[in-house]
Formats: C-alpha cells, structure tokens, sequence
C-alpha cells in the first residue's frame, strides 16, 4: 500500500528547489537501495556517478536540451553502462560469490562459464543494449526509494551520451551515460506537481490470459 501511494506522490519533476540539498545519511540510503538492485546474472554491469561538482554540471547541463534539473537539483545520478564486453567482468563476479559466501571458487565455476558462453552469443550492440537496460532497474530503485523518503527526482533520457562521455572521461574507462536522475527536492514553482498524473487504466494496460 505504502509504495503506490509512494509513487502517487512522486512525478517528474522540472523546476528544483536549489537551495535544499539532500543529507548525506538520506544518500547513503539511495544508493544502497541502487546496489541492491536487481540485475541480469547478478552481474551489475554498471557504475553509477554522483556528480556535485557545479561547473562539471553546468558543462553537462549544455548537452541536456539546457534542462535545469542538471544544474538546480541536490545531486545528480549518472547511471553509467559497462560498454565493452569483458570476461574479466564475469570472473570479478564469480569471485564475489566465492568470497561472500565463503565457498571455493571451483563450486561456482561452472556458473561463471554458463555465463560467459551465453554472453559470448550476444554481438557487442546486443551486449550494450543490454547492459544498458540494466541501469533501467537500478534507475527504478533509485525513483521509489526517493519516493520513499519524500525526495524528488527525475529519470532523464535527454542528453547528448557522447558529450556526456567526454566530459566525464567515461569513454575511457569502458564506461558509457545511460540515463541520469537529479535529485532534491521540488521548487513549489513546479506546475507540474499540481497536475493530474496521466497514465493508462488498469484495464488496457493488462490482459489476462
Ligand atoms: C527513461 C526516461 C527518460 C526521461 N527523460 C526525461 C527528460 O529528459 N526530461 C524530463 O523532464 N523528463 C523525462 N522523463 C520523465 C517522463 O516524461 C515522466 O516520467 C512521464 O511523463 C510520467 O510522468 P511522471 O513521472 O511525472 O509520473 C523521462 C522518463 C524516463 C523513464
């Protein structure tokens, strides 16, 4: 009951409040609840950047169609794909398990290999759609743990990638923007807030079969 009452509360929010920053402990809630976010194999093939920096945000904030939520929000998540396809990732992986739950690596290296066969089918833009999608579960963690906690955000798709990935030295590090979210809390100046929320009834959106 408590989350979708959570996520009527919640919108898109355009217009921040940018004198109200978001305490540390609330922070370290979100990003425990975008760690503990579900993903393909468990494999997590992301990182995600916390920007603060003001003049890195403005600089962003020109490739983002001049939004001002890059620039006014608390801070800015910037979920960022693994672009290249490394068994290393799978190995790092495996190597998790073994020492989390304390088990020999060779128990779980069979499960590293199914892995790595399966991934090794997908072409690289089949790998970067996918890992690409992944940041999408972590972005919906992030949304409603906002929520959770009466913290505004916005998922946001309007960017220049390349942009972003230069002037975040992504490219580099086999890293690539996938989406972002500021978050902080809403000016009271947001018309949007006080409008109706518009989505499909129930009934079109499921069939039952
Ligand atoms: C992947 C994604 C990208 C989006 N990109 C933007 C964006 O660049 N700018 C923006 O203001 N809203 C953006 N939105 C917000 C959507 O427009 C918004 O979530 C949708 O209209 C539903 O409204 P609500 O979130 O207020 O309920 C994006 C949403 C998603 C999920």
């Amino acid at each position: 009951m408590k989350l979708v009452e959570n996520l009527k509360w919640r919108y898109a929010t355009k217009k921040f409040d940018s004198n109200k920053i978001v305490p540390e402990q609330d922070l370290e809630y979100l990003k425990e609840a975008v760690q503990l976010s579900v993903s393909s194999y468990g494999l997590q093939l992301y990182k995600v950047l916390i920007v603060e920096d003001a003049l890195v945000r403005a600089k962003l904030r020109e490739f983002s169609w001049g939004q001002s939520q890059v620039t006014e929000a608390s801070h800015l998540f910037v979920f960022c794909n693994f672009s290249e396809h490394k068994e290393e990732y799978i190995e790092d992986y495996i190597g998790n398990i073994a020492k989390t739950q304390k088990i020999a690596i060779s128990d779980v290296a069979g499960y590293g290999d199914f892995i790595k066969e399966n991934l090794a089918k997908k072409t690289t833009s089949e790998w970067q759609s996918w890992s690409k999608q992944q940041t999408y579960l972590s972005l919906a963690n992030l949304l409603n743990a906002c929520a959770e906690l009466k913290i505004d955000a916005c998922p946001m798709e309007g960017f220049d990638t390349v942009a972003y990935n230069k002037i975040l030295g992504l490219d580099g590090r086999g890293l690539n923007a996938s989406v972002i979210a500021p978050v902080g809390y809403r000016s009271e100046e947001d018309q949007t807030q006080y409008r109706k929320k518009v989505r499909k009834t129930v009934e079109e959106l499921f069939e039952t079969v």
